[in-house]
């Protein structure tokens, strides 16, 4: 509606430089610049060249968010912007941005979460979200469950990876066959040829021994060492290594924890709505096992298109938008760049 409020959000925490428009749930822009392909020879983002590339995108970003959405600097009713977790170096880079654009053009800004954006960016694609919603988030930073009872306010952490997160072990798992960065785009596509259940590799953190104290968190890197001992048993007695098989494999355990873990919350926590976002939410198969088994619970699953699910500054200006109509007071001009911001502060 015309009369909604127009929004502008900035994201850099990581390596994607971006800025997007909405006008309550209405998408009017999503400019993006990443520097995945400068820390692609690295096998993972180094934060200096992030911060570098942040500070050379940022204002021609801005600029084609402006231009795509037809409006200008003027029009704009609030900013938005990643205050943390994240990159340091990275996150300072959008928090000035924000600061200098809110200062010069007399405009409000919010601090926000960049997790909370990841299960905000949803709303833009299926409209508001029902409360209480369990939300799975997954990318190469983070992996998490949350309890969102109040998006606005306050989200309680249910429980997160321990050691790798999920996007990182997809990552690490394609270097090891041989496969470019990031990885998860390109086992979701060898696991198409290969057979799920060729590898039994392990389901980290289900056994009933681990479940009274880490019932809702996760750990990949037990299951990316037995991708490498697999991989290296083969190679040593020189039999080929069956990639589409290993992809299949690996990603099916990791799928099968993500999804039986988030509708476990579901299920104790009487939820009938899971959100899936970050990165990882791309993935093909997460995207049917949750939809399947989810189905079998009477739980419904909300997973954004794959553009939406990688960090983006559409997500940043969702969740704006939906702290704009909560009613929720505006950040101080001095927000800082919190790269341990906890996840229970959605806005500072
Ligand atoms: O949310 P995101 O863009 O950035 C972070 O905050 O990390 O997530 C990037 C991660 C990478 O680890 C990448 O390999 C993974 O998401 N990813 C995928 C897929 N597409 C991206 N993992 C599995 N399957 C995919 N289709
Ligand atoms: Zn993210």
């Amino acid at each position: 509606m015309a009369d909604e409020p127009l929004i502008l959000g900035i994201e850099t925490s990581c390596d994607e430089t971006g800025v997007g428009i909405v006008r309550g749930h209405t998408l009017l822009a999503d400019a993006l610049a990443s520097s995945v392909e400068e820390h692609a020879r690295f096998g993972g983002v180094v934060p200096e060249v992030a911060s570098r590339a942040h500070l050379e995108a940022i204002v021609p970003t801005m600029d084609r968010a402006l231009a795509e959405a037809g409006v200008t600097i003027a029009d704009i009713d609030a900013i938005a912007v990643t205050s943390g977790p994240g990159l340091a170096g990275a996150l300072l880079v959008g928090v000035a941005a924000a600061k200098g654009y809110a200062v010069a053009a007399e405009k409000p800004v919010y601090g926000v979460n960049h997790l909370a954006a990841h299960v905000a960016v949803d709303t833009l694609e299926h409209g508001p979200l029902p409360e209480p919603a369990i939300a799975l988030l997954v990318s190469g930073g983070h992996s998490s469950l949350l309890l969102v009872d109040d998006l606005a306010r306050g989200v309680t952490p249910l429980g997160s990876t321990i050691d790798d997160a999920a996007g990182e072990a997809f990552d690490k798992v394609a270097r090891l066959l041989g496969l470019p960065f990031p990885g998860g785009p390109w086992i979701d596509r060898e696991a198409r040829a290969g057979d799920p259940g060729a590898i039994g590799f392990p389901r980290g953190l289900t056994a009933a021994k681990d479940l009274a104290a880490h019932r809702y968190d996760f750990s990949f890197s037990g299951l990316k060492t037995a991708v490498a001992r697999w991989v290296e048993a083969r190679q040593r007695a020189g039999e080929p290594v069956p990639v589409a098989d290993v992809a299949a494999s690996f990603q099916e355990a990791v799928c099968d924890v993500l999804v039986g873990k988030a509708l476990d919350a579901c299920r104790t926590n009487g939820v009938e709505t899971l959100v899936i976002g970050g990165g990882v939410a791309a993935n093909s198969r997460l995207r049917a096992m949750a939809e399947h088994r989810a189905a079998k619970q009477g739980v419904r699953v909300r997973v954004p298109r794959p553009k939406l699910c990688t960090d983006n500054g559409a997500m940043v200006a969702a969740l704006g938008s939906h702290l704009v109509a909560s009613g929720v007071a505006p950040s101080r001009l001095d927000l800082p760049a919190d790269s341990a911001m906890p996840l229970t502060v959605v806005s500072v």
